[in-house]
């Protein structure tokens, strides 16, 4: 059933494009049934920072004379909660009806941020019933149904895309910049340190949902991350071939959204080696049990003959071989470098977006303007398989071929 809020526009309440007096653009007001916007990754960084910022900005002007209007239809269980994100923000439409919101051919375009095991059988559905789709990764709980999902959206001629936000941030396009440009000669090692303590939940409340501490309901760092962690090193440095992880669950016990204390059965931590095509050496250490002596939550540091770079999500620094130190090692006297200020921030030479925003832009102008997108379902179920192999690789105590997928 369709419910419709009545309440007053909220601060992003514009219901209808804003006028461009003069111009003779066509607006085309799209449908996007969003599932998943109450959570932290639907709420705050599809629906505020990329629908309605877009729609604050008046539409996504396609180029081609069309401006796109986009319509969110808030999907989810809870009526009441759609109900009050619908007021918050003046939005017209939302549903706890998924099937019937898919039924209507108004609908274009289906988005899932929901809790990752819900994720497989909904997108089914949407791609059965013709819309194009967008996704949060990862996009299944196995190979064999990300692949699937891949096959199916191919088959169905539906435009598909999930997101790969990590390299749309700004650190990491300037680390891009630096590949691209030819900045570290042979590229020779990758390290990645991403992590963060993670409140057990007693005595201060856990900062991310409690699924994430169960396997059984999809959670693990591991299932989180190395998506993620697949698609950086794809388009920076080369394929993964292989991957020898160890997981580890370090903090067994937490208490849940409501104090309630259960047993963590998902991984927390895990520590893992990837071989690239290429040649290069990647080596990502992915905690929610670290403390952070770093200047960013993600860092890499990537080491070439030429030069090295030392990205976050925001900042890039390098050291290019000729300014390269000396160090002797010599534990008898202090350090006689400062290591850290011998590096240089790499500008950043024009403006970055929100990272999800600028995916969406990309991801509507595939679908309306027919621009290239390669950041599909199948590159999706890439993530998925790297996470799958990195759990076998840790059960088995080896190393693990990575083959290449196809649809
Ligand atoms: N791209 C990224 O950087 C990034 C970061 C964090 C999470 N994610 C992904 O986004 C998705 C959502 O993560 P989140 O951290 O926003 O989670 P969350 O728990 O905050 O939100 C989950 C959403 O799914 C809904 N839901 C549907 N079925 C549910 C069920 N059976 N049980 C509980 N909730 C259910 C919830 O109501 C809520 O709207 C996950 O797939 C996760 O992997 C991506």
């Amino acid at each position: 059933m369709a419910l419709s809020a009545d309440a007053p526009a909220g601060m992003f309440g514009a219901r209808e494009p804003p006028p461009h007096e003069g111009t003779d653009v066509t607006r085309k007001t799209v449908r996007i049934a969003m599932n998943g916007v109450t959570g932290r990754m639907g709420h705050r960084q599809h629906l505020v920072r990329s629908i309605l910022a877009l729609r604050e900005r008046g539409g996504l002007d396609l180029g081609d004379g069309t401006l796109l209007w986009p319509e969110p239809v808030l999907v989810g269980r809870r009526e009441h909660a759609l109900r009050a994100l619908a007021a918050r923000y003046g939005l017209e439409h939302f549903s706890t009806d998924l099937d019937a919101v898919l039924r209507d051919p108004d609908v274009d375009i289906y988005f899932d941020a929901q809790v990752t095991s819900a994720r497989e059988e909904a997108v089914r559905k949407a791609v059965a019933a013709g819309k194009h789709v967008y996704t949060e990764k990862p996009t299944a709980t196995g190979l064999d149904g990300a692949l699937e999902l891949a096959r199916l959206a191919h088959a169905a001629g539906v435009r598909h895309g999930v997101v790969q936000d990590k390299i749309f941030l700004p650190g990491l396009l300037k680390l891009k910049r630096l590949v691209d440009g030819g900045f570290f000669g042979r590229i020779l090692s990758v390290r990645g340190e991403f992590g963060y303590w993670v409140f057990e939940g007693d005595w201060q409340e856990a900062q991310r949902p409690s699924w994430n501490y169960r396997a059984e309901d999809g959670g693990g760092i591991v299932v989180d991350m190395f998506p993620h962690w697949e698609y950086v090193l794809h388009e920076l440095f080369g394929r993964v071939r292989s991957v020898q992880a160890l997981t580890a669950t370090h903090i067994p016990r937490r208490r849940d959204e409501h104090g309630k204390p259960y047993d963590a059965t998902a991984d927390d931590a895990a520590y893992a080696v990837f071989e690239l095509e290429g040649g290069a050496v990647a080596q990502i250490n992915s905690s929610w049990a670290v403390r952070v002596h770093r200047d960013e939550l993600v860092e890499f540091q990537v080491d070439g003959t030429e030069g090295s770079a030392v990205a976050g999500l925001r900042d890039c620094r390098v050291q290019h071989r000729s300014a390269t130190p000396r160090p002797v090692w010599d534990p008898d006297v202090p350090a006689t470098e400062p290591f850290r200020g011998q590096w240089q921030q790499v500008p950043d030479n024009g403006e970055f977006g929100n990272a999800f925003k600028v995916q969406w832009e990309l991801f509507l102008k595939h679908v309306y303007a027919g621009a290239p997108y390669r950041w599909d379902l199948l590159a999706g179920a890439r993530g998925v398989q790297l996470a799958e192999l990195g759990l076998k690789s840790s059960a088995e105590g080896r190393r693990v071929d990575v083959p290449e997928i196809t649809l």
